[in-house]
């Protein structure tokens, strides 16, 4: 199939390259220049575990193209997905101005049948407004060419989506134009030839489906984060309350670990997003305010335990902090915590030596105005004459470190753990002065 991809953003390019890799003919669209240079010389603009080799045989097979020219781009595809950013407006609302300004685009160039796929995460009812953008720009030009509207939200993670494109548990397609349904079945075949999980419903019920995906697993981490401040008061293991309730099927498993807090581009935003389509239609979200208002405590836990340990002032002081990004292999910054904990060392005195595995140079774009923050070149520098050590992603590097070097490195060996990696006895037996996120001991 013939396939445009309108933002090559984490959603976009993952996207084109997944539908090229099954053999469609895609050519990605962006506003952006630098990203569509970086793409057509052969990189990529973002780290993403196995996409720069997808994207490389793709090229090479002629299957996937870039472009900044958008009538070229609307021309080329029958599917036309939207892929571009939604992130919040002041007040909370995801802001559609991208999403409008492609429909648009699409309005404007489009001669011929053409299905307008929402895949960013827009809130319920902008399948309607994409749909009215297109229809007045046909108006505009007098033209009568049939289009539909789909959404299909994506549900992939940063850091595995190549993994999660080609392997979804599910794919949501919200329309109602049987052509445009038939056109995304035999789109997505390939990619659920295991299992029939392609759920066709309305727009609005797959629109609310995103939002209402990314509220649950938000709810399901600050709850456990609130266990795990009252894991420490009592004198219970959060690590051992997690396997005793994840080996409940009803719970499972995942999205069940403590932490400094959840992060990224999508978390964050959709659950404000959420909360304020709910007050728009008086519903007030009691749940999911909390869920937020948890969330923004836990990205000071860190901070309160190296208060506590160091006292309020922390000038003289040195740390090193291990890991930048709002989770691991991903080089992705936005709404990171590590940026507020970092924000608040400063503030309080503390000189810092970070060090990320990928996330370096976004770290230093984004946190470039933040004094007594130097970005060293590995773990070991890192802790070269710091206080202590303060762990905040969990990339797999740090998880069984060099725990004598950490030890001599230090000018007292201190450990505090935003991710849980450590055995807090094993520390205690190394001599290590360790506080994890609701550990006991
Ligand atoms: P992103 O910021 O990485 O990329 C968006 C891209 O769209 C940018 O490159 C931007 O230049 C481009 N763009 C903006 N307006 C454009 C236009 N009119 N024409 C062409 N290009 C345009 O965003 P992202 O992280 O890929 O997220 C995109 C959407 O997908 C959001 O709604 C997000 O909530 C959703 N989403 C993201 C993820 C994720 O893991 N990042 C996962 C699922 C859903
Ligand atoms: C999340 C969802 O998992 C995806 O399904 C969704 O498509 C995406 O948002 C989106 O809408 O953009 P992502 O933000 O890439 O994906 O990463 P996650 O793995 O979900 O992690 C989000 C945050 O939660 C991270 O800061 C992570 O550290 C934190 N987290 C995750 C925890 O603190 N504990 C957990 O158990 C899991």
């Amino acid at each position: 199939m013939k396939i445009t991809v309108i933002g090559t953003g984490y959603v976009g390019l993952v996207t084109g390259t997944c539908l090229a890799e099954m053999g469609n003919h895609v050519m990605c669209l962006d506003v952006d220049e630098k990203k569509i240079r970086i793409l057509e010389e052969g990189g990529i603009p973002i780290h993403e575990p196995g996409l720069l080799e997808m994207v490389t045989r793709n090229r090479a097979a002629g299957r996937l193209q870039f472009t900044t020219d958008v009538i070229k781009a609307v021309n080329h595809g029958t599917l036309q997905f939207i892929g571009v950013g939604t992130p919040p407006d002041e007040d909370g609302s995801a802001d559609l101005q991208y999403v409008l300004a492609a429909a648009r685009n699409v309005g404007k160039h489009m001669t011929d049948y053409k299905v307008v796929i929402n895949k960013s995460t827009v809130p319920v009812g902008t399948g309607d407004k994409v749909r009215a953008a297109v229809a007045e720009e046909l108006k505009k030009r007098g033209s009568d060419v049939e289009f539909a509207v789909v959404s299909n939200p994506e549900f992939l993670k940063e850091g595995a989506a190549v993994e999660d494109f080609m392997r979804p548990d599910r794919i949501v397609v919200g329309g109602d134009d049987e052509r445009a349904i038939l056109l995304m079945r035999a789109l997505y075949s390939p990619f659920i030839r295991n299992h029939d999980r392609l759920l066709v419903m309305d727009i609005k019920s797959a629109e609310f489906t995103k939002y209402a995906a990314n509220s649950m697993l938000a709810t399901r981490i600050s709850f456990m984060n609130e266990l795990a401040l009252l894991s420490e008061k009592v004198g219970a293991d959060i690590e051992l309350v997690r396997k005793g309730i994840g080996s409940d099927p009803r719970i499972g498993y995942h999205f069940l670990y403590a932490g400094a807090g959840y992060g990224g581009s999508c978390f964050p935003k959709d659950v404000k997003a959420l909360v304020k389509t709910a007050s728009q239609n008086g519903v007030e979200l009691q749940v999911l305010q909390a869920v937020e208002a948890a969330n923004e405590r836990q990205k000071h836990v860190l901070v309160d335990k190296v208060v506590a340990r160091f006292g309020e002032d922390l000038t003289g002081r040195t740390f090193a902090i291990w890991g930048l990004a709002f989770k691991p292999n991903t080089d992705d910054m936005r709404e990171a915590p590590s940026r507020v904990i970092i924000g608040e060392l400063v503030r309080r005195g503390a000189k810092l030596r970070a060090y990320d595995p990928v996330a370096m140079p976004e770290a230093q774009r984004v946190m470039s105005d933040v004094k007594n923050l130097t970005f060293v070149d590995g773990q070991a520098q890192a802790l070269e004459g710091a206080d202590a050590l303060v762990v905040i992603t969990e990339w797999k590097e740090f998880k069984s470190p060099d725990f004598d070097l950490i030890k001599s490195s230090l000018k007292q060996p201190v450990v505090i753990d935003g991710r849980n990696l450590y055995d807090p006895q094993l520390m205690s037996t190394l001599g290590i002065e360790y506080t994890g996120i609701g550990r006991s001991a």
